[in-house]
């Protein structure tokens, strides 16, 4: 975990200090919108319908690394954990210190290491974090307002970080991301979630088999 000062974790016992838990998560997001509008890139965090279509891709039985890009308040971060298995881990990576310490402060999990930095060092952290390759990436990074190459570089170096058959798993508000993945990843799978507000592209892309890439 990073060392930032924490605050007192919040008691979510009851139902009154889950509301305001939840609408501080909104606030402090709104916050960070008006503050970094092309890093956030989203006024609201995403809905509970586009969490679990993007966690259902995952085979959590065989998953031992998962990165988590732009956590933001934990949204993704909190299903995650519960989903995961007891020895994975989870790396969340952000480069907003606001959200980093937010989460630092709030989840106390030993399968989470939060890291403060930008998703285009995901190697680093990962080697950092003991692994060699992650099973699956998750990225809620706005990629159509990120400074130019950040994307590209961000795509490439996560290629190296899955392990072959690793999956890079994407949502999205446009299907611009296509542009940075399709020349590395040799199957994507784009899909619409609906029950989103508003409605949110998801892409699956899979890294090649290690057979596939020796041939
Ligand atoms: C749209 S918010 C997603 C928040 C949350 N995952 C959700 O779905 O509600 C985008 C997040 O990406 C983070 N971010 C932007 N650029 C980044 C980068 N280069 N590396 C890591 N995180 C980044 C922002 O700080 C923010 O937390």
């Amino acid at each position: 975990m990073t060392s930032i000062p924490l605050k007192k974790k919040e008691n979510m016992g009851s139902k009154r200090a889950m509301g305001a838990g939840f609408m501080s998560q909104w606030s402090i997001f709104f916050r960070q919108f008006l503050k970094h509008p092309g890093m956030i890139g989203s006024v609201i965090p995403s809905s509970q319908a586009l969490v679990d279509a993007m966690l259902d891709m995952v085979d959590w039985r065989e998953t031992r690394l998962f990165v988590e890009y732009g956590p933001g308040v934990g949204t993704f971060t909190r299903p995650i954990l519960e989903r995961m298995h007891p020895d994975a881990t989870l790396l969340a990576i952000d480069l907003n210190l606001d959200f980093v310490a937010w989460l630092d402060a709030r989840i106390a999990d030993p399968r989470l290491r939060v890291v403060h930095g930008s998703a285009a060092d995901v190697g680093r952290f990962i080697r950092e974090a003991g692994h060699r390759q992650a099973d699956y990436v998750l990225s809620g990074l706005p990629f159509s307002t990120l400074p130019a190459g950040v994307g590209e570089a961000i795509c490439a170096e996560t290629y190296e970080a899955l392990r072959p058959g690793g999956e890079f798993l994407i949502y999205q508000y446009s299907r611009r991301v296509r542009r940075l993945i399709d020349p590395l990843f040799p199957t994507i799978i784009d899909s619409l979630e609906w029950r989103n507000l508003p409605p949110c592209r998801t892409f699956r892309a899979v890294r090649e088999e290690a057979l596939a890439q020796a041939a």
